[in-house]
């Protein structure tokens, strides 16, 4: 496994429980924690995987390069962030397939590459193989094997999805590769095995490009559709989205109204598709859209709560989540570091929570913000409190906890997490999507 981020930790710990698995990274500080035992990320399920892999010394972490030489499958999984103009960056990818193809060039077997990392359409040809077998000096299909694997799982259920995934998506580039390919996940998921679809390299690319632009395109458009139910009382997104996807030929998935998507993934991706598309002389329209949607949600949270408030001046406004979403400790793109920047600049003295995001919010806020040690502890004298992940624990918060905590209880119900007919009886409350007297959008 190369790259031991989300995607290359959560893998390399459940191939593992198969075959001896080394997983290098080029972090020297995240390797040897990880060989003591400590998990750098919050996964669900990870820990324990940790433990019995490096336990059973089926698992070793390493930043040399030496422990793939002689690997039968040699995995990618280094980041692919968004460059200064929105396309995507290859840098990792680049660093990486040195490191492999020398490993292949040393290597007396034929080893297989799976390229997991998300790459716009036509990098696993014009780069990845292109750079293997100028490293390696051997030809793809006769010293090595190469498909295009891209990786649908989700933060938060990372496991589970690793172990059990919708499908499997290979873009081999000859018959060795699809061969190889087809030997490692048979003998990987045995009688579970999950649906394969073979396609081209780039058709591979293009399902996962597809696929995360679809899903982020369904929740900017019930975000967009929320805006229109606040506008009508009575008119709740949750009814308007429910009766969507009745239709059985839209289903019920990712058309939950919130604060707009966030995220390592949708964000950088749906950026790298539209300058992929635009590149290719293609109309990106439909992708800029959903991105501009998106970028306008936080800030229409923010001014939900100056209007709930009447102004945030000198306010104290506590902030509930920090993570992308539920179950991560990921802040990449979270939607609450543009909403903190909008209360800022409207004049209001932030304070932060959350249960497990607050190191990793400390490199995007710094001091701009207070850091309070619980959610009771943020809530104390707080003029308006935003949610903005829909942690277990915020779930659990009673009308009375804001009512006792807060010194003016405004609440703005950024994921919709609580009940209007309770708590819009007990204190001041607006929820994303849902119409009031006043029309809150
Ligand atoms: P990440 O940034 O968390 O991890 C990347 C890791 O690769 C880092 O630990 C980094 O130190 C390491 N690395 C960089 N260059 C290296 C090199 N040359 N050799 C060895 N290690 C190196 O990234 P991630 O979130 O795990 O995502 C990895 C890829 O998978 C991306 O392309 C992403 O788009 C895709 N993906 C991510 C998710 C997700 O939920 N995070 C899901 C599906 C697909
Ligand atoms: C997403 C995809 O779901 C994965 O299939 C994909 O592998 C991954 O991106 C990736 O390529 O990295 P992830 O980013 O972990 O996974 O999180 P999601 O559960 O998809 O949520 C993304 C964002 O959309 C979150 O901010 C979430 O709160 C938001 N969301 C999701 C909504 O606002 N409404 C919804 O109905 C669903």
């Amino acid at each position: 496994m190369v790259g031991v981020g989300y995607v290359g930790l959560s893998t390399a710990v459940c191939v593992a429980t198969k075959f001896p698995t080394v997983a290098l990274d080029v972090n020297e500080s995240r390797v040897s924690s990880l060989n003591a035992g400590e998990t750098p990320i919050h996964e669900k399920g990870l820990q324990p995987l940790l433990a019995r892999g490096l336990a059973a010394k089926r698992l070793l972490f390493s930043s040399e390069a030496e422990g793939m030489v002689g690997a039968d499958v040699i995995f990618m999984a280094v980041g692919t962030p968004s460059g200064a103009d929105g396309s995507i960056d290859l840098s990792q990818v680049r660093s990486a397939c040195a490191t492999v193809g020398d490993a292949i060039r040393r290597s007396k077997s034929k080893p297989l590459v799976l390229l997991k990392s998300t790459t716009v359409p036509g990098t696993a040809r014009d780069v990845v193989k292109r750079l293997l077998e100028k490293s390696s000096a051997k030809e793809c299909g006769t010293g090595f094997g190469l498909c295009s694997n891209p990786e649908f799982l989700r933060e938060g259920t990372a496991i589970r999805d690793t172990l059990s995934p919708d499908r499997v998506v290979l873009g081999p580039f000859d018959g060795l590769s699809l061969r190889l390919a087809r030997t490692f996940y048979r003998r990987f998921y045995g009688k579970t095995i999950p649906q394969i679809l073979v396609t081209s390299p780039e058709g591979a690319e293009l399902v996962k490009y597809g696929s995360n632009a679809m899903l982020a395109t369904r929740v900017s458009f019930i975000n967009l559709i929320s805006r229109l139910c606040e506008l009508y009382p009575g008119t709740d997104v949750e009814d308007v989205a429910r009766g969507i996807g009745m239709d059985h030929r839209i289903g019920p998935h990712f058309l939950q109204a919130g604060p707009g998507f966030g995220g390592s993934c949708f964000p950088k991706d749906v950026k790298a598709f539209r300058r992929s598309m635009s590149d290719s002389g293609l109309n990106s329209s439909i992708l800029e859209s959903i991105l501009e949607t998106n970028d306008a949600q936080p800030l229409h949270v923010a001014e939900l709560a100056e209007r709930a408030a009447g102004s945030l001046q000198g306010k104290e406004v506590a902030v509930l989540g920090l993570a992308f979403k539920a179950d991560t400790d990921d802040v990449r793109e979270s939607r609450s570091i543009p909403l903190v920047e909008r209360l800022l600049e409207r004049g209001g003295n932030v304070r932060v929570y959350d249960p497990v995001a607050m190191p990793n919010a400390k490199a995007a806020l710094a001091s701009r913000v207070v850091y309070s040690p619980s959610a009771r502890d943020c809530l104390r004298g707080a003029d308006v409190a935003i949610v903005m992940t829909a942690w277990r624990q915020f779930r659990r918060l009673r009308p009375s906890d804001y009512l006792g905590l807060m010194r003016s209880p405004v609440l703005v119900d950024a994921r919709r997490i609580y009940d209007p007919r309770i708590f819009g009886r007990k204190l001041k409350y607006v929820a994303v999507g849902r119409g009031t007297e006043d029309g809150a959008a």
